[in-house]
């Protein structure tokens, strides 16, 4: 199968490790082992294969996310919970809307199956929030999947909950599957902490999580669908082929995070919250940008004012600071860049970006 390049994760692989201020990163300072209440069991834990669609105390454990019971299978990250659903579900030909910006994997794959891709681009001047006409119009019952983010990487926004259940209203009409994924739910700044989940609202609504952002272990390498039963099973059927089983340690550890998630919420919220206002304030003396402040997640677009391609901008600005920024061109959104406003070392790093935009 012929791909794409996956220009966020190209741009990491090049830039990420050698910067001085990773303003690059979605995630939250991940946990150490020690800092999860497990027990003397994990040396006892057999190193076999384990459960294969994840162990039943993980799959319970996921499930307390959920309002209504919902087939779960574990995966390796969201990144193949997501590859899954696409290698599942769809067929050379379908039709699929993709709302972006968004993780490259939602149209890249469907294009690469052969699939007809439909764009829809959020906009700044609707706070990255989808246009439900446009929408409407967009979706046909010729779609087959429509493909969502939320809380939103890069731009920040949460769908609030009236819109989400609208869009549900427009693919059931037209008797669509809604991806969404979810791998920064639990993280909203506004409100409860968790959105709905699509799978608790709709019929068709495929759920895509995992440990790496709203639970702070990305090196767990765990995620997960959870779906209704028929379709869960179609995904057990692919996964046979390039899954397996997670690691048993990864399993164990990810089951006892997430029995004892509120601490890690706890602390979250309090590297979130420090992050926006470190972030709000540069942006009151940093007139050369504009930004939409978040309502969840741990990124943020700012639309910089200097007549620059966003990769010749980050690249001069690593160069000269230290300080890592995505271009937005690895996200279709050219003109933009993305900032982890949780990220180590905000406020210096802040201070650098200031002094370069301004000379
Ligand atoms: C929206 C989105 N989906 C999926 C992923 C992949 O996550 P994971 O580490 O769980 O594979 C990312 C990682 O940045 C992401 O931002």
């Amino acid at each position: 199968m012929r791909i794409a390049e996956f220009k966020i994760e190209e741009w990491m692989n090049k830039y990420e490790a050698s910067a001085l201020y990773d303003l690059t990163t979605t995630c939250i300072s991940p946990l150490c082992i020690n800092d999860l209440p497990f027990s003397k069991e994990i040396f006892d834990l057999k190193l076999g294969y384990g459960d294969i669609t994840g162990s039943e105390r993980l799959k319970a454990a996921i499930q307390t996310l959920y309002e209504r019971d919902h087939s779960i299978t574990v995966t390796h990250g969201a990144i193949g919970a997501n590859q899954l659903v696409f290698l599942s579900l769809l067929e050379k030909g379908d039709e699929v809307v993709s709302v972006v910006p968004t993780y490259q994997q939602h149209y890249s794959i469907p294009g690469a199956l052969g699939c007809r891709v439909k764009l829809y681009f959020l906009k700044e001047e609707n706070f990255w929030l989808p246009d439900l006409e446009e929408l409407e119009k967009i979706i046909t019952p010729d779609t087959k999947l429509l493909c969502l983010n939320n809380p939103n990487n890069p731009t920040g926004a949460v769908i609030p909950e009236r819109m989400f259940e609208k869009i549900v209203e427009i693919a059931r009409k037209n008797n669509v599957w809604i991806l969404s994924d979810e791998v920064y739910r639990g993280l909203n700044l506004i409100g409860k902490p968790y959105s709905k989940s699509i799978a608790d609202i709709y019929e068709k609504g495929i759920s895509v999580g995992s440990m790496s952002k709203t639970y702070s272990l990305p090196g767990l390498r765990v995620g997960w669908v959870a779906a209704r039963a028929d379709l869960v099973n179609e995904i057990n059927h692919q996964r046979q082929y390039n899954t397996i089983s997670v690691s048993a340690p990864d399993d164990y550890f990810s089951a006892v995070a997430l029995e004892n998630k509120d601490f890690i919420h706890e602390r979250n919220f309090k590297i979130m919250n420090e992050g926006v206002n470190i972030l709000n304030n540069w942006l009151k003396n940093t007139p050369e940008v504009r930004c939409i402040l978040p309502k969840g997640g741990t990124t943020v677009l700012l639309k910089y004012n200097l007549d620059l391609p966003s990769r010749d901008f980050c690249k001069k600005l690593q160069a000269e600071t230290g300080v890592a920024l995505l271009p937005g061109e690895t996200l279709e959104m050219e003109g933009y860049v993305r900032l982890g406003f949780c990220a180590e070392n905000l406020e210096p790093a802040l201070e650098k970006l200031g002094y370069f935009l301004k000379r």
